[in-house]
């Protein structure tokens, strides 16, 4: 068993960068073409350099992988093709011993159609309370042969799917995973004890999927909620997200988090923009920390990010006493990447580029990689933790083109890639410039890589003091020097609108250029910048951190 991190003030992942694994695309160890925990131990000691604080694995555990992994089939195991428990033991041992933390993702809205429970209920009649840790339900019309209700599934069409049997079962995400029923008391203890199965063997924290969702209302008759959860009723009344009683939930699972010292960590998914309900979650009695999602829905534009930045603060400010913890993401496995993102017109949804397979608007990668590297400077100088997604740190663009028959996401192969899949940002890690798989397998990639991968290989840009990685690495560096608990920032030059600049209360400045000519910087020394100056002057599209005489 692995040690508890050794020497952690309880609240470290306040201003932590953590760093998304996702581990099939991370780095293979075995030759079987999928990234496994030792591929990613083996990269340990070029996270310790990159400088990140904690690693956040996304979901490892034995899966049919109709969802890259979160569909789970036992959540207190390892899917043999990525390792076994010894080798989660020994990642966060080597990570501790670098002084990495290690987050988990806990999946507690729907399992697998291979879990054993739903097996189970699946071969017991209608009525059975071997069916009572889901939602079973007739259906309506004539003979029950329509869905019981309205609901959506995000993954497309309806939300629920019918059994030989006639009855129909609830699935927020693809059939193959169905949702539990948190009302059931084995529900509620099973996935307590996951957390401690998990806690015991010294994991640091814990990353919440969907944690807004468990809770539903599935009082007769079934309410009608045909929208997803984009405009959420700010009052807990929808039937199926951020219902009130979700809390109760998490209530329980911290008094879990504080039977450990130091008591472990969670941060909660929810799809919502962040406000008053969304802080909730993020309560000291609960999940500590919830997700801000906002930069990585914004386009490149001064007013978005500002917008964004501003109302964040804002939020944050609010709930102050109630302990939440601020989070920034510019990328993560289910969305395109912010160095393609970025690139784009501030009218065109990435989605919808991707529908086009990346060919309509063509982007300007140049461009994307200018905005991507300003837009992390800026998100690395705001007060906060920072979540970075694997790749992001080399530059990599989203690849909108793979090959059909190559693609794995639900989203898009339910669709016929009418929606877009999220197979573009999971493409595996380029780590040598050379290769067939560049170093990530001694096989053949489970997602084909493209050839243009090589420029953005880590070897190529370890010792390059102008590439992405270095200017990751100087960034967390320097973050952690200049890093301090007071989370004010103050807005300056407010009348410009092509600049964002803001001071952080112990003199640290940070100016982000959004417009088409060079943006002059007052007096005081430049710490680190995105681009290299022009005459002194911010360029366009870029960022610089600096002090001014006499700032501490
Ligand atoms: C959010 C995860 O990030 C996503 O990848 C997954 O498909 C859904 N939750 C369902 O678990």
């Amino acid at each position: 068993m692995s040690a508890s991190f050794p020497s952690a003030p309880a609240d470290w992942w306040r201003s932590a960068v953590v760093y998304q694994i996702y581990p099939r695309s991370f780095a293979d160890s075995d030759g079987d073409g999928i990234g496994d925990l030792a591929g990613a131990r083996a990269r340990l000691d070029y996270l310790a350099d990159l400088g990140v604080d904690a690693i956040w694995l996304t979901p490892f555990y034995p899966s049919p992988l109709v969802d890259g992994g979160y569909d789970v089939a036992d959540y207190q195991d390892v899917d043999p093709r990525l390792g076994t428990l010894q080798d989660v033991d020994a990642l966060v041992l080597a990570a501790h011993r670098r002084g990495i933390r290690v987050i988990v993702d806990i999946v507690p809205n729907h399992t697998s159609d291979q879990h054993p429970w739903f097996r189970a209920a699946r071969a017991a009649p209608p009525g059975d309370p071997a069916r009572r840790r889901y939602h079973f339900h007739d259906g309506s019309g004539p003979d029950g042969a329509e869905p019981p209700s309205d609901w959506r599934s995000h993954f497309g069409g309806s939300a629920w799917e019918r059994l030989p049997d006639g009855q129909w079962y609830l699935h927020l995400f693809s059939r193959e995973q169905p949702d539990l029923n948190w009302d059931d008391p084995d529900v509620r203890q099973y996935f307590q004890d996951t957390l401690r199965f998990w806690a015991d063997r010294g994991i640091d924290g814990f990353r919440v999927d969907v944690a807004h969702a468990l809770a539903k209302d599935m009082s007769e008759p079934l309410r009608s909620q045909p929208t997803l959860d984009a405009a959420l009723p700010q009052d807990g009344t929808d039937p199926l997200y951020d219902r009130d009683e979700v809390h109760e939930v998490y209530r329980s699972w911290r008094r879990v988090f504080e039977e450990y010292d130091p008591p472990r960590m969670a941060v909660a998914e929810t799809w919502a923009p962040t406000n008053d309900r969304t802080y909730l979650y993020a309560r000291p009695t609960e999940l500590g920390q919830v997700f801000d999602f906002s930069l990585l829905k914004s386009a490149w534009s001064r007013d978005s990010f500002l917008g964004v930045v501003r109302r964040a603060l804002a939020d944050h400010a609010r709930h102050a006493d109630a302990g939440g913890g601020l989070t920034w993401v510019l990328s993560s496995h289910d969305v395109p990447r912010h160095a393609s993102r970025l690139a784009l017109p501030p009218d065109v949804a990435p989605e919808d580029w991707v529908r086009t397979r990346g060919a309509s608007p063509r982007i300007d990668l140049e461009t994307g990689r200018r905005r991507a590297r300003a837009a992390t400077l800026m998100m690395l100088a705001l007060p906060g933790s920072a979540y970075l997604y694997q790749g992001e740190e080399l530059g990599l663009p989203e690849v909108p083109d793979l090959p059909l028959e190559a693609l794995q996401d639900p989203i898009g192969r339910r669709s016929d890639h009418d929606l877009p899949g999220r197979d573009g940002c999971r493409v595996p890690l380029p780590w040598t410039s050379t290769g067939p798989t560049f170093g990530f397998s001694t096989g053949r990639s489970w997602l084909p890589q493209p050839p243009s991968f090589a420029p953005y290989a880590a070897d190529v840009q370890t010792d390059d003091p102008a590439s992405t990685l270095t200017l990751y690495r100087r960034a967390i560096a320097l973050r952690k020097a200049l890093q301090e608990p007071d989370t004010t920032v103050t807005w300056l030059s407010t009348d410009d609108p092509g600049v964002l600049h803001f001071r952080r209360s112990n003199g640290w400045e940070c100016l982000v250029n959004f417009g088409t000519v060079p943006s002059e910087l007052p007096d005081g020394q430049v710490l680190l910048s995105s681009e290299p100056l022009d005459g002194g002057k911010v360029p366009p599209e870029s960022t610089a951190w600096f002090r001014r005489p006499g700032a501490e």
